[in-house]
């Protein structure tokens, strides 16, 4: 990159905010697993809309690609600056406006995070309806682009649910705003909708706005414990049709749970061991105890079970789900393939993923969990290089060949580029790609993610 355009950038997003020193660079050129290492030729941190569509503009000048990036907590290794791309960093982009109580309704910057997001929202008498254990990093414009799920969907829907009005600096260096957060607004192409899991390959999201949801104060969270994956997927789905305060209804396994207090040093719920584990949560205005006791005692297969009403009890028990991905992280860097099963086919494809991932690597490590309640399953493998995928190949296959999905919320990014046909007509794929034209002529906005190559000979 050129002396001269490094200055360019300097001058639009001010000195202190180009970056090119190695070290200061060097934690945006690293994915949270430590799977995917890029080396960018800069970082950039605009402070406003504007200076982003001065960026834009000029690296698409200088045909200079660019990976926006937010809290650099997505698992599939869509922001990091594979192929020396610059980085462009939305997390000074921060903050909450506009908060309008009588319709439920918050405006954002882009690099907000979940978590500030949540706080506006209480801080409102509302509640946002997204939550995920990334919540204190992620940010708005990062969960957009990736249209992320989490541990409320099954009540409250994905990203995509929540978003009713966004601003975006397109490829084309055009910007495109519509955060007038009407409801019901059939008014042509949703164009933030689409922007949602683009993945950062159409347009650089600058602000959005955001629906808000009923706050449900009232909580219980529970562990049962079953002896088959078959009997704790079957309660997931007695669950679902019999609380309607169910918020989160989360699966692991016994080995993911040993682990877990392996690393933390925490006891485990049980004295007993347990094949299958469900976490369920229910919440809303009034103490949903009761409800959740009546349908627990209906559920004959429950082996065991630890009930939680208070926040530190509460966030005990979450403590064994969420710290599934931590525990992991501590092995290797893990190849993280986040699929959605039918219904039908679920519990039997998680007992039988882990033997065809040891028929495809006898040293890979396989380990389970997930939102069981959106028949999202985690499929993580520990134990293989970083390059290698070979297990990746087997499980993409088998999963398509049952007809789920190849990735249920983390999206592509680089990472499942190779199996995107898997789930992808070529017609869709030239749609796809005419999409990326038309946003981004210049092909500068994030070139390595999502947009699968020609499918590989198997
Ligand atoms: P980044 O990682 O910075 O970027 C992700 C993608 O979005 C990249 O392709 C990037 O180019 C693009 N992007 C970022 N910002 C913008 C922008 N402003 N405009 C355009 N494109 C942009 N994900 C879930 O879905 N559910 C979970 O339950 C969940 N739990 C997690 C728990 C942990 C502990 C961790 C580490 C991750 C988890 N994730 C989960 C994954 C991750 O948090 C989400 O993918 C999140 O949406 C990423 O947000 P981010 O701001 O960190 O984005
Ligand atoms: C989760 O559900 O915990 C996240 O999606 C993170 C992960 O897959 O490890
Ligand atoms: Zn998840």
């Amino acid at each position: 990159m050129s002396t001269r355009l490094l200055q360019q950038l300097g001058e639009i997003v001010g000195s202190d905010d180009l970056v090119v020193e190695p070290e200061v660079m060097a934690s945006y050129a690293i994915d949270w697993t430590g799977r995917f290492r890029g080396h960018p030729r800069a970082v950039v941190r605009p402070g406003d809309g504007h200076e982003v569509a001065a960026v834009v503009a000029l690296c698409k000048e200088a045909g200079v690609a660019l990976v926006p990036q937010g809290g650099n907590t997505g698992l599939v290794g869509g922001g990091v600056p594979l192929a020396g791309e610059v980085v462009l960093s939305l997390r000074r982009l921060a903050g909450v406006s506009d908060v309008d109580p009588l319709a439920g309704q918050l405006s954002v910057g882009a690099g907000t995070t979940v978590a500030a997001v949540q706080a506006a929202a209480a801080a409102a008498g509302w509640a946002y309806g997204i939550d995920l254990g990334s919540r204190d990093s992620a940010t708005i414009g990062g969960t957009v682009a990736t249209n992320a799920g989490g541990l409320q969907v099954l009540r409250h829907g994905p990203t995509r649910a929540q978003l009713v009005g966004f601003e975006a600096v397109l490829g084309t260096s055009d910007t495109v705003s519509h955060m007038g957060g009407l409801t019901k607004d059939n008014t042509g192409y949703d164009l933030g909708g689409l922007l949602c899991g683009s993945e950062g390959t159409l347009g650089v999201l600058t602000a959005a706005r955001l629906r808000l949801v009923p706050a449900s104060p009232e909580r219980v969270t529970a562990i049962l414990a079953f002896s088959s994956t078959a009997a704790a997927v079957d309660a997931a789905s007695l669950l679902r049709r019999s609380l309607p305060e169910l918020q989160s209804l989360e699966l692991f396994l016994h080995s993911g749970l040993d682990l877990v207090c392996r690393v933390t040093g925490a006891a485990g719920p049980f004295e007993a061991e347990h094949w299958a584990y469900l976490l369920a949560e229910a919440a809303a205005q009034h103490d949903p105890t009761p409800a959740m006791a009546a349908v627990l005692d209906s559920i004959a297969a429950v082996e065991d079970v630890a009930v939680a009403t208070d926040t530190a009890q509460r966030a005990r028990l979450w403590r064994y789900r969420e710290g599934h991905t931590e525990a992991i992280n501590t092995l290797s860097p893990p190849h993280k393939l986040d699929v959605t099963l039918p219904a039908p086919v679920l519990a039997a494809f998680i007992d039988q993923v882990p033997d065809i991932v040891r028929t495809a690597d006898p040293n890979a490590v396989t380990w389970l969990f997930g939102h069981v309640g959106d028949g999202n399953v985690h499929v993580n493998v520990t134990g293989v290089h970083p390059d290698d995928l070979t297990v990746d190949d087997r499980v993409m296959h088998y999963v398509a060949e049952l007809g789920g999905s190849i990735s249920s919320e983390h999206g592509i990014g680089t990472a499942k580029r190779p199996w995107l046909h898997l789930n992808r007509s070529e017609a869709e794929l030239t749609a796809f790609r005419r999409l990326k034209s038309a946003l981004d002529p210049a092909g500068i906005l994030n070139p390595n993610v999502l947009l699968s190559p020609r499918p590989r000979a198997r």
